[in-house]
């Protein structure tokens, strides 16, 4: 089955038709999906979907252009969200340098705030990192790497590993910057990367370079709905059913059948959420 790691069916995008449409995934082959929090209104909409579908599970934590509404009050409710079976990550939480909604210090505290959340109710992260290589990989360094709070926790696992990562740390979110920096990423700090419809654009030669030197380990699907829908769909709205065009694209760039990366990336998403 395909697991869907970053969705947004809270979105109005899905208004007209969210029933009928989350009602025709699982026949297709997407058999879990995980709705990703964003703004402090999809929270509330996200509890209900989870609610509603057995196969919805949710990410609760605010978007970089959003944390103008982290009031101590909200990330009071986002850690009554983690005692929720059906809430599996924080996310998605992170720096975005290129809308610049928010001042680079606040977004810089609030991500901290929220990693800070997600260690201490042992739930893994969802990062989304915009034009903000350097200030992420600091932060994450500080959180994940030598020294950190994660290993006083949970001791440091082997660099370097070719199978994966070992730790439920989290993912980077449409990753969008180089392949030497995925290195870091996935290899020293140990985070799984998302990959969804960029890497079906022609024009789009960095993404492809970092999913052809990245192991196939530290690989999740992703859709980032209703955004970033993959060729033939470019530009509009996108859904979990064109996940298939992300996953032949994966498959060519590494040399392996299209089942192979279905398999090796669902066996990598229940290793990070743990769908239960
Ligand atoms: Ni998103």
């Amino acid at each position: 089955m395909i697991i869907d790691t970053h969705v947004h069916y809270d979105d109005e995008a899905f208004d007209a038709d969210r029933e009928e449409l989350i009602g025709s995934l699982q026949e297709n082959n997407i058999g879990l999906v995980l709705d990703i929090g964003s703004t402090k209104e999809s929270l509330p909409k996200i509890r209900s979907l989870m609610d509603r579908y057995d196969f919805v599970y949710g990410a609760m934590g605010l978007h970089p252009d959003e944390i103008g509404d982290l009031t101590d009050e909200l990330l009071g409710e986002i850690r009554e969200d983690m005692k929720n079976p059906k809430v599996l990550a924080v996310g998605e939480i992170g720096l975005d340098y290129y809308w610049n909604k928010e001042e680079q210090e606040l977004q810089k505290a609030a991500f901290r705030k929220q990693i800070n959340l997600a260690l201490e109710c042992g739930k893994p992260v969802v990062i989304h990192s915009r034009e903000a290589a350097a200030d992420t990989l600091e932060i994450l360094r500080e959180m994940y790497g030598k020294g950190s709070l994660w290993e006083a926790l949970h001791g440091s696992a082997a660099p370097g590993a070719s199978s994966g990562p070992t730790e439920r740390k989290g993912v980077m979110h449409c990753y969008s910057y180089s392949a030497e920096q995925a290195r870091i990423y996935t290899r020293e700090l140990g985070f799984y990367l998302g990959i969804g419809g960029v890497v079906t654009f022609k024009n789009a030669k960095k993404i492809k370079e970092v999913v052809a030197d990245t192991p196939l380990e530290y690989i999740i699907l992703e859709t980032d709905c209703p955004y970033l829908a993959p060729v033939p769909y470019r530009g509009k709205r996108n859904c979990s059913l064109y996940l298939p065009y992300v996953v032949q694209a994966i498959a060519e760039l590494k040399g392996v059948s299209p089942e192979e990366v279905e398999r090796i990336t669902e066996e990598n998403a229940r290793r990070l959420f743990l769908f239960p």
